[in-house]
């Protein structure tokens, strides 16, 4: 009995603890993909399928077919998905801005970290809405680097956020497309919208997060842009390296970073 008892309370207190803590990303923002058994689902951007092993294995009785405009990713993408044995995958090469289907063609259409790279993300979203059918949900996922703060707090960790925020936008893209989902949904006509915040708190406790979130995804991507910002005199390279080692300082044991990932829901009526 009291063997029982200890089980039972050992678990519920560990399942509580895995709740509360969320410690990798696809709990973040794939706890809700979940679609219709039987479904048909266009992934767009798939890269080389990051997330195209996560949705899929989630939701093994959809059919996903997942697209991007790079060959190249599409033939990684394949070779992860082949070496996963997941089997309700087709992959093909295709811009999302001239999507080679019917209108009307799929039941939920998903879009991951991909507007933020696009030139024109409401003509995309229509192009997208365009393929969806009738009563279809579209999902798009995006961050928003404006979102990011941390302790100990630094000016410069901000100012080389920034050059990120500003190389990406010589580019065409928008790194703070997250709090713009509400607005773009509804420009191009989406109804029933729900967006909602998928915030990232990363503490010491969680060190799957400082790891692959802080160190490897965030920083990594801060560090990329910062040869391109100096040389466009976006920032010294004085600030851009404290900048740097001050957003790694918040991977030490008293360190804390927190990001906003926002996600959003639309039916196509
Ligand atoms: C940041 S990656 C995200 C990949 C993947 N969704 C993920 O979350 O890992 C953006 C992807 O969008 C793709 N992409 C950009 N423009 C595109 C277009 N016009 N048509 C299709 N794919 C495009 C890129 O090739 C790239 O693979």
């Amino acid at each position: 009995m009291e063997h029982t008892k200890y089980v039972h309370g050992y678990s519920e207190r560990e399942a509580l603890r895995l709740n509360d803590q969320a410690d990798t990303l696809e709990d973040i923002i794939h706890n809700d993909t979940v679609f219709k058994s039987g479904s048909l689902v266009l992934e767009a951007g798939c890269g080389v399928g990051a997330q195209t092993k996560i949705i899929a294995e989630k939701n093994p009785d959809s059919n996903f077919i997942s697209i991007d405009i790079s060959k190249e990713s599409i033939h990684e993408a394949q070779q992860l998905i082949k070496r996963l044995s997941i089997r309700n995958v087709v992959f093909r090469q295709a811009n999302l801005y001239k999507l080679p289907f019917q209108n009307e063609t799929f039941d939920n259409v998903i879009v991951c970290f991909v507007l933020e790279h696009l030139h024109n993300p409401a003509v995309a979203l229509n192009e997208l809405k365009r393929v969806l059918k009738n009563d279809g949900i579209m999902i798009v996922i995006e961050g928003d680097h404006g979102s990011t703060f941390f302790y100990p707090d630094s000016r410069e960790a901000h100012s080389a956020i920034d050059c990120q925020i500003q190389v990406q936008k010589e580019i065409g893209g928008n790194s703070n497309i997250g709090r713009e989902l509400y607005p773009l949904f509804k420009s191009v006509g989406f109804s029933d919208i729900v967006v909602s915040p998928r915030t990232v708190y990363v503490d010491t406790s969680k060190p799957q997060l400082v790891e692959g979130f802080i160190k490897n995804t965030f920083t990594a991507m801060i560090e990329g842009v910062g040869e391109k910002a100096i040389r466009h005199g976006l920032i010294d390279r004085m600030t851009f390296e404290k900048g740097i080692k001050d957003l790694y300082r918040t991977t030490e044991p008293d360190g804390v970073f927190i990001y906003t990932f926002f996600k959003g829901f639309g039916t196509k009526k």
